[in-house]
């Protein structure tokens, strides 16, 4: 391989990688052996590289692209996998079959770029690099939140952003299905989440200045059907990527209480899908109504989404209603609670219970890292220290900081940047930099970490476009440092990316174009701020 294709430019960067010399040619008389349990593997191959690459790759017993579940390989964990490439076969061993889905993006990568997206099909053979790879994910959660409700996206394009994620070895899809200016998750038992709560009259337009707020006059609505749902979570299974859905509580929930009044704190108002960004301070009532509402939209999620994993928001949750209603303090005082802020985490800790009870582990947005029962896995997605705060007391910890993970910040400091949440940016290398289990914490804390994710919040994002663009390279980043860990360095992550964007390129993917500003060590983060979000 030409020195020019560092580690032949793999992303994320691989835990060893022995280039052999020599090449193996792959043309239509190719063919896959799939030894038992590795057939989903095959299929996935079959599927991605089949139509890029336009060879068939039949399955068959004299295949020379073997791949094989193999437990000596149980020490490389779920997602690990080995790799050998030579001059006349390809072997591809793992202990569990999402190790192979892992390994089958390695040979897409180590294909050439044009052999993502069919571009030149008609060549009729395509060369590998020989190789010897063993690779091993860091931590098992690496992951991008997409958020939905702000601005909705159609089930086909979210199949295309898992394709993505599974591209880069991210393992997560967390779903941002509901907010206060829209819910997307159908609901049997409460049929106007979606018929009221999925369509807002009109958007405010960029961040509030010192005029206010401005509005298009544009009506936004989506939802999805529970077979849309239904099909992304098995496409992004046979990919080896989970849906996480994520259904808020019992703050930003102003879609719900448009649709159903009786669930908040003044049945008798009437109130609009929010048409504005910021935190609303409408929230859920405390009566058992409200108890009920949550645990049967859970069950209809839970039907959906086997994920062992179901996210209740949690966060941004004002208590003012609450204080003002005689209704919530008679029932913070019947709880034996201090006062009726103590009502969140008496919320919190009931859905909690409940979900626990089902079998399922409660995700929940964590503000401090020390508010949420310990049942909770939690994601600290305000400052460093919260994720310290939140693995000393139990907690499993994914962590979220904002100033490392949230792409709906600007990339730079480019005033031609698209429009993004006001605040500092956060820069590829921040991204790349974000370091999820600190090597300065006490190896008990660190090991309670399970990894970290992107977030992409959708105030000011609108298209397929506009998400990648901001996603890309972004994402890059975090799926190198997120599965190589300390491993991955800033010097060697530029150079793989350089050749990296050719697939990107191949695969359309309109990321924001690197240029001196964008590959800057730059980081303008102050990363134990302490400060919230500014929120428009
Ligand atoms: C959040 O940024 N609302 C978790």
């Amino acid at each position: 391989m030409p020195a020019s294709r560092p580690d032949l430019a793999l992303l994320p960067r691989p835990t060893k990688v022995s280039p052999l010399g020599g090449r193996l040619v792959l043309d239509r008389d190719t063919a896959v052996r799939a030894l038992p349990g590795a057939e989903p593997a095959a299929a996935l191959l079959r599927s991605l590289a089949g139509p890029a690459t336009g060879l068939p790759l039949a399955p068959s017993p004299e295949g020379r692209i073997v791949l094989a579940l193999d437990e000596q390989l149980g020490g490389l964990g779920e997602e690990g996998y080995g790799l050998t490439v030579g001059p006349q076969a390809l072997l591809l061993r793992a202990a569990h079959p999402t190790g192979l889905l892992r390994g089958i993006q390695t040979v897409r990568q180590l294909l050439p770029a044009e052999a993502l997206s069919g571009g030149a099909r008609g060549s009729g053979s395509w060369e590998l690099p020989c190789v010897e790879i063993t690779d091993v994910p860091d931590r098992p959660w690496r992951g991008a939140m997409l958020d939905v409700a702000r601005h909705f996206q159609p089930v086909g394009y979210l199949r295309r952003y898992v394709d993505l994620l599974a591209l880069h070895k991210l393992n997560t899809l967390h779903l941002h299905l509901t907010d206060d200016q829209g819910w997307r998750m159908p609901v049997d038992a409460y049929p106007r989440l979606t018929s009221v709560g999925s369509r807002r009259s009109r958007s405010q337009k960029g961040p509030s200045g010192p005029d206010g707020a401005h509005f298009d006059a544009v009506p936004h609505e989506g939802a999805y059907t529970k077979a849309e749902l239904r099909g992304l979570v098995r496409y992004a299974a046979e990919r080896g990527v989970t849906v996480v859905p994520e259904i808020e509580m019992p703050g930003h929930v102003r879609a719900a209480l448009a649709a159903y009044p009786e669930l908040g704190n003044d049945p008798a108002r009437k109130l609009d899908v929010w048409t504005r960004w910021g935190v609303c301070d409408t929230v859920l009532g405390v009566h058992e109504g409200v108890f009920d509402f949550c645990r049967a939209v859970l069950e209809e999620v839970m039907d959906v989404f086997p994920s062992p994993y179901i996210h209740i928001g949690g966060e941004e949750c004002p208590t003012t209603e609450w204080e003002n209603s005689p209704a919530a303090r008679e029932r913070a005082a019947a709880e034996g609670l201090a006062d009726p802020a103590a009502l969140h985490g008496w919320f919190m800790g009931r859905i909690g219970a409940f979900l626990v009870e089902r079998g399922r582990i409660p995700l929940g947005w964590a503000e401090t890292g020390t508010e949420l029962p310990l049942d909770f896995t939690v994601m600290t997605w305000r400052d460093p220290s919260h994720a310290l705060a939140a693995a000393r007391r139990g907690h499993q910890v994914i962590a979220a900081h904002h100033r490392a993970t949230y792409l709906d910040y600007a990339q730079t400091g480019d005033p031609s940047e698209p429009v993004a949440q006001p605040g500092a940016p956060v820069t590829l290398r921040t991204v790349h930099g974000h370091e999820p289990a600190p090597a300065a914490w006490a190896e008990a804390e660190r090991a309670r970490v399970l990894g970290t994710q992107a977030q992409l919040w959708t105030e000011y994002v609108r298209t397929p476009e506009e998400i990648e663009y901001l996603s890309y390279p972004r994402l890059c980043a975090l799926a190198d440092r997120s599965w190589s860990g300390g491993r991955g360095d800033w010097p060697g992550f530029v150079e793989r990316l350089r050749h990296h964007t050719a697939r990107l390129d191949a695969l359309g993917v309109p990321y924001r174009p690197l240029d001196a500003r964008s590959l800057a060590a730059t980081t303008y983060a102050s990363p134990s701020s302490g400060t919230a979000r500014p929120l428009s």
